[in-house]
């Protein structure tokens, strides 16, 4: 069985990769520091799956342990890179903290396998974008400046990639720009756990669904779009998870080598106001929600184009909005009834 690490694999997204890594028949080896996850996630994957996943907590800025795993775990096909800070306000506050931990953890992870011909997935995301001048916008749009501490980590690393390939290292590479992930896998086991307030559209949704919270703030309804709020291409979070294993069977391929980017995506584009609608018209739910003024730093309206990924990756997102809203919503009352 081929041997996958996947680093943030009790995370949001880690977690439902590593399902569909088990369903796919690989061996994920799953590595995190809990400094964003929470060990009971680990206990909930062993249900899924019926049997305990392999799990070491390391701090992947720590690059003496990193050798030590690299040493103890030497036989990986892959490492899907998932552990990073991601929260796009903490990070402007805490610039240092966000390059302190994205890039040492990803130098760090290179340098300990380096040498190894291994296949290495990058979590990127569609905020390299910024705001697009051409939507559905396609891999090979420009970069825009980062807008954030946070942006400018994903824009960096694929550079640091791709410089890397370029040196001729024996890695082969995917970044995956992820749009919006939200949902829950259906078992209602595991989704996105935010620690503290919610600064995500669903989480936040659903916190005040449940009463967590009191009252949505919709941020802005005088965009230049249909609806005045802004539009975002919301994927399933199982069907973001699906594109990691499709992205390692691509790099299996004997012709790839080096390095690409794709866009995971639906390919769709929905708006804030519509997301409420479909949380409210799925679940039955009515939540107290009101229009306020535009967050800072927002873009206005961003969608995938995914000809790439389903053409080349064979991956295509197959969930839609309803579900996302419906499995979110079990999600949050699961965990409610029975607080991890
Ligand atoms: C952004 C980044 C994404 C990054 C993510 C990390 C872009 C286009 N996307 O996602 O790459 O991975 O942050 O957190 O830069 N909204 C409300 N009320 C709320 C919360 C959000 O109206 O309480 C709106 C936002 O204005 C936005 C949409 O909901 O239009 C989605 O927001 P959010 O879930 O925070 O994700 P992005 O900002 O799109």
């Amino acid at each position: 069985m081929k041997k996958i690490l996947v680093t943030g694999g009790l995370g949001f997204i880690g977690s439902h990769t590593v399902v569909e890594l088990v369903q796919a028949g690989y061996e994920p080896v799953i590595i995190d520091d809990l400094s964003n996850s929470h060990i009971s996630i680990l206990d909930q994957l062993t249900t899924i799956l019926g049997f305990k996943p392999q799990f070491h907590q390391v701090d992947l800025c720590d690059e003496a342990a990193v050798k030590n795993l690299a040493t103890s775990i030497a036989d990986v096909t892959g490492i899907i890179h998932f552990a990073a800070f991601k929260a796009v306000g903490e990070s402007v506050a805490h610039p240092l903290k966000y390059y302190r931990n994205n890039f040492y953890s990803l130098i760090n992870l290179l340098n300990a396998y380096y040498g190894k011909p291994l296949n290495f997935v990058f979590s990127s995301s569609c905020t390299v974008y910024g705001q697009p001048d051409n939507l559905p916008v396609t891999e090979d749009a420009p970069v825009k400046a980062a807008q954030s501490p946070y942006g400018n980590t994903k824009q960096i690393a694929e550079e640091i990639l791709q410089d890397m390939i370029a040196s001729g290292a024996n890695y082969k590479v995917v970044s995956l720009r992820y749009f919006n992930p939200v949902g829950a896998h259906k078992s209602a086991l595991i989704g996105e756990l935010p620690i503290g307030v919610p600064q995500n559209l669903v989480p936040f949704i659903t916190q005040t669904a449940i009463g967590k919270r009191e009252k949505v703030t919709v941020f802005g309804n005088d965009y230049n779009t249909p609806d005045g709020s802004c539009i975002r291409d919301y994927i399933h979070v199982v069907d973001l998870a699906k594109a990691h294993v499709a992205a390692l069977k691509y790099m299996e391929e004997e012709s790839f080598k080096g390095y690409d980017v794709f866009n995971i995506g639906t390919g769709k584009g929905t708006s804030v106001l519509e997301v409420v609608n479909a949380f409210e018209r799925t679940t039955g739910v009515k939540f107290a929600w009101s229009i306020g003024p535009r967050r800072d730093g927002d873009v206005e309206q961003v969608w995938g184009d995914v000809t790439k990924s389903t053409e080349v990756l064979k991956w295509k997102a197959e969930l839609d909005v309803d579900t996302m809203m419906a499995s979110a919503w079990e999600w949050e009352k699961a965990i409610a009834n029975k607080p991890l």
